[in-house]
C-alpha cells in the first residue's frame, strides 16, 4: 500500500474513507507541532536539513532523502503491509486468525501497552532538546535531527492507535503524550531512563545504541501482537529504529578510535594524558557504558512478572523473533532463574521479561566485539565490556543490592567507595562537558571523535548535512 502525501496527515491506512477519525488526529496535529517547536530541536527550525522521509513500507527503498525544514517533516500514520491470512503466534490465542479489532476485554492490557510505548518517542526528543547545539559536526548533527523526527513519528503511530481504537480514553491518552515531559518533577515521563538528561553526545551515542535497542525489542515483541494494526505499525517503526543503532554503534565506535589515535600519538593509555589531548579516556568510556546499559536493562521490569505473563498468555505481546522458539504457548515450560537467594525455577510465562532482557543482552554484545577489535587491533590489552544484569539495577530481585559489575555480591562499603570507578562521576561529567564544542564545517570533526567511514546516502562526509547560514 502506497503512502497518500497529498493529505494533510500522510498515512497509508485510507484515512480519508474514516472521517471521524481523520478529524480527530486533524484536531491532534497542532497539538503535536506545538509540542514539536517547544520541546523539539527547535534552534533549528529555520534550517534546512537532509533528512529521510518514508515513500513506501517495503523492506527495499522505502525511503527518499532531501532537504526539509524540521517543523515541516511530513510526519504521518505507516503501517507495515498486512500478511494475509495472518494467524497469531504464541500464547492461549495461538493459531487463530490476528484481531483486526480490539478484543473488549483486553482493552485496557492494550492501552497500557501502547501508552508506555508511545510516552517513550516523544520524551527522547525531549531528552536531547539542547544536543545540536555543541554538535560535534554536521553529520552528526543531521544524525541527531533524523532520529528526533523518526521519534516524533514513532508518537504518531502509537496515538494513531489511541484514537483509532480506544475512543475517547484513547484521545485523552493522546494528549496527556504530549503533557507529560522529560525530567519534569510534577509529570514526568513514565519510565526512568527516559527522565534521565542526555546533554552530552558521549550519552547520546550510549543512548541510541542501548536505550533505542531496548525500543528495538519492545517493538520486536509488539510486532508479534496478535492485535495486526499494532503489529503491522511496530513491523514499519523497527526499520527506522534501525538507523537510531546505527548511530549509536558507530557514533560509541569513533568515539574509541579517536582515543586509540590519542594513546597511539602519545605512547600511553594514561587517562590523564588521554584527556589533555581532548579525547575520552576508556575508562570514561566505560562508565558512561556501565550507566546507559544498566538504566536500560530495567526498561524489561522485574524478573518474574504475572504482567508479563498475561500479556504473553493473551497475545498481546510475544517474544523477539517468536519463530525462533518451538513452543509457542508456553504453559508447562518453566525457566531457571538467578536471584539473590539461589536459583529459583519459574513458569517459564512469569519470566518473559527475563527472556527479552537476555536476548537484549546478546545484541548488546555484538557493537562490543566490534569495538573491542578496534582496541585489539591498535594493540592494547584492554577490553570494553558489558557489566553483568545484576549491576546497578533498580528493578527486580536484584534491585539496590551492592553487586560489582562482575556480578559478585559484595560489602556494601566496598560497594558505595568503588562506585566513582564504575559509574561516571561529576568530575567524568564536567570533562565530557568541556568537550562539547560545537564544529559546524562540512566534513570538520571535533578532536575527540573520529569522522565516520561514510556519509549519508552515498554523499561524502564533508557534504552540508544542515544549512546552518
Ligand atoms: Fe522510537
Ligand atoms: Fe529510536
Amino acid at each position: 500500500m502506497s503512502i497518500n502525501y497529498s493529505e494533510k496527515i500522510p498515512n497509508n491506512v485510507d484515512l480519508a474513507t474514516d472521517r471521524k477519525l481523520q478529524r480527530a488526529l486533524e484536531y491532534w496535529q497542532p497539538h503535536f507541532l506545538k509540542w514539536w517547536q517547544e520541546q523539539g530541536p527547535n534552534d533549528f527550525s529555520s534550517n534546512d536539513v537532509y533528512l529521510r522521509t518514508a515513500v513506501g513500507v517495503d523492506a527495499q527503498g522505502w525511503a527518499s532523502y532531501g532537504y526539509v525544514k524540521m517543523p515541516d517533516y511530513r510526519w504521518g500514520i505507516f503501517l507495515a503491509d498486512p500478511i494475509p491470512e495472518r494467524t497469531i503466534g504464541f500464547g492461549d490465542h495461538f493459531g487463530e486468525p490476528a484481531w483486526q479489532q480490539m478484543p473488549g476485554e483486553l482493552r485496557s492490557q492494550f492501552r497500557r501497552i501502547i501508552v508506555t510505548q508511545g510516552d517513550t518517542e516523544p520524551a527522547s526528543v525531549e531528552q536531547q532538546h539542547r544536543l545540536g547545539l555543541s554538535c560535534p559536526s554536521l553529520y552528526d548533527l543531521r544524525n541527531l535531527f533524523q532520529v528526533n523526527v523518526e521519534e516524533g513519528r514513532h508518537l504518531w503511530a502509537m496515538v494513531y492507535l489511541l484514537h483509532g481504537y480506544f475512543g475517547r480514553d484513547g484521545r485523552e491518552e493522546a494528549e496527556e503524550l504530549l503533557a507529560r515531559h522529560s525530567g519534569d518533577s510534577d509529570k514526568p515521563r513514565i519510565l526512568g531512563t527516559f527522565n534521565e538528561p542526555i546533554s552530552d553526545w558521549l550519552s547520546f551515542f550510549m543512548f541510541t545504541y542501548f536505550t533505542d535497542r531496548d525500543g528495538k525489542f519492545q517493538l520486536k515483541s509488539l510486532a508479534e501482537s496478535g492485535f495486526d494494526p499494532l503489529a503491522r505499525t511496530c513491523r514499519f517503526m523497527l526499520t527506522e529504529e534501525a538507523h537510531h543503532m546505527f548511530v549509536g554503534e558507530t557514533g560509541v565506535g569513533r568515539v574509541v578510535k579517536r582515543t586509540l589515535e590519542v594513546m597511539k600519538e602519545l605512547g600511553s593509555d594514561d587517562p590523564a594524558a588521554v584527556r589533555a589531548q581532548g579525547a575520552i579516556d576508556l575508562a570514561t568510556i566505560q562508565r558512561y557504558l556501565n550507566f546507559w546499559f544498566t538504566s536500560s536493562l530495567d526498561l524489561f521490569g522485574s524478573e518474574v512478572s504475572s504482567n508479563a505473563a498475561s500479556t504473553f498468555a493473551n497475545g498481546i505481546k510475544g517474544r523477539p523473533d517468536e519463530d525462533r522458539y518451538e513452543d509457542h504457548v508456553c504453559s508447562e515450560a518453566t525457566f531457571d532463574l538467578e536471584t539473590p537467594d539461589g536459583v529459583e525455577t519459574v513458569s517459564l510465562r512469569n519470566a518473559m521479561n527475563e527472556v527479552m532482557r537476555d536476548a537484549y543482552i546478546k545484541d548488546c554484545e555484538i557493537g562490543l566485539k566490534r569495538w573491542n577489535m578496534q582496541i585489539k587491533r591498535a594493540g592494547y590489552d584492554t577490553a570494553l565490556r558489558l557489566p553483568s544484569s545484576r549491576f546497578r539495577r533498580s528493578i527486580g530481585s536484584w534491585a539496590g543490592l551492592p553487586v560489582d559489575p562482575e556480578g559478585n555480591m559484595v560489602d556494601q562499603n566496598e560497594f558505595d567507595q568503588r562506585l566513582t570507578d564504575w559509574l561516571p562521576t561529576e568530575s567524568d561529567r564536567a570533562f565530557v562537558h568541556s568537550l562539547m564544542q560545537r564544529v559546524v564545517e562540512p566534513g570538520k570533526m571535533a578532536g575527540w571523535i573520529a569522522p565516520p567511514d561514510r556519509g549519508i546516502n552515498s554523499l561524502p562526509v564533508d557534504y552540508e548535512y544542515v544549512r546552518l547560514n
